[in-house]
């Protein structure tokens, strides 16, 4: 009798993209809040970026690993993003068949799918060139550092489109990891979907209103502050060394 080969290819694939994307999604839940921390005040963003430079741990700065941190982030990024290409419609054709699908069923599942299909194009290119910047300049993060690049040096309507696209991409992403990992077959399924959706968009609406406030202050501090002196952050409290 023959024996049939099943092609793992697929399943690895694709399990490959659901891990990669749980990493991402809980390093943004992560990285929007730690760099909210400007919103607490200037001290406190310096303090949270000593904390990944490791100065509380060696007593030292270590800019390096924040270049490291950026560099396993990209790689995860490009995994990501390469595993989840494969589920792009590849022509126009299919792409009008699936728009019709889409507008004949008015499923929202159906529609969150193609969001995350156009918010994954967009951080394609301007996530990249955000992790390049944070992987090359390591020791330029502080509270007048990254004032002074969301304003002198234009990322800020960057930092806008990849804030909406990467936080709605995020929550969206793992809402449909729940629907594959069977989260919500509970009693009644329509119930506890629903109920992953709301709080989902809570989510989403959260994290977009507090990312646009940090925004909103680094662009202040950018605006107001005299950068005669150079971006170093001067801490009252704190004097370190560097160690690049
Ligand atoms: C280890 C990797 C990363 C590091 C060290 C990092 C660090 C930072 C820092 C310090 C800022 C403040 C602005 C600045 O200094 O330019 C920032 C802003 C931002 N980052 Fe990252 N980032 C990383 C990865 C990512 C990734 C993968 C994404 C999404 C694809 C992302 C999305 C954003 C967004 C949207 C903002 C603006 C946030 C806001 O409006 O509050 N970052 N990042």
């Amino acid at each position: 009798m023959k024996k049939q080969t099943i092609d793992k290819t697929p399943g690895r694939l694709d399990f490959t993209q659901s891990v990669t994307g749980l990493i991402l999604a809980i390093f943004i839940i992560g990285h929007i809040l730690f760099e909210a921390s400007i919103l607490i005040s200037n001290e406190m963003m310096y303090k949270v970026t000593l904390m990944f430079e490791g100065y509380y741990f060696f007593g030292e700065r270590y800019p390096g690993i924040i270049s490291f941190l950026a560099g396993a982030i990209f790689i995860i990024f490009i995994v990501h993003a390469a595993t989840a290409m494969r589920k792009f419609p590849s022509d126009y054709k299919k792409y009008k068949i699936m728009k019709e699908h889409m507008s004949s069923m008015k499923h929202e599942d159906t529609s969150l799918w193609m969001l995350q299909v156009v918010t994954g194009f967009i951080m394609f290119f301007i996530g990249s060139v955000h992790l390049y910047v944070m992987m090359t300049q390591p020791s330029n993060i502080g509270p007048y550092a990254s004032s002074s690049r969301i304003v002198d040096e234009f990322m800020g309507p960057l930092y806008f489109v990849l804030l909406i696209s990467v936080v709605s991409h995020a929550f969206v992403g793992l809402y449909r990891l729940a629907l594959k990992w069977g989260f919500m077959e509970g009693k009644n399924s329509k119930v506890s979907r629903a109920r992953f959706k709301l709080v989902m968009k809570a989510m989403i609406l959260s994290y977009i209103v507090i990312g646009l406030f940090s925004l909103a202050k680094y662009a202040y501090v950018g605006y107001t502050h005299d950068f005669s002196d150079g971006v170093k952050y001067e801490s009252k409290t704190i004097r370190v060394g560097e160690h690049k």
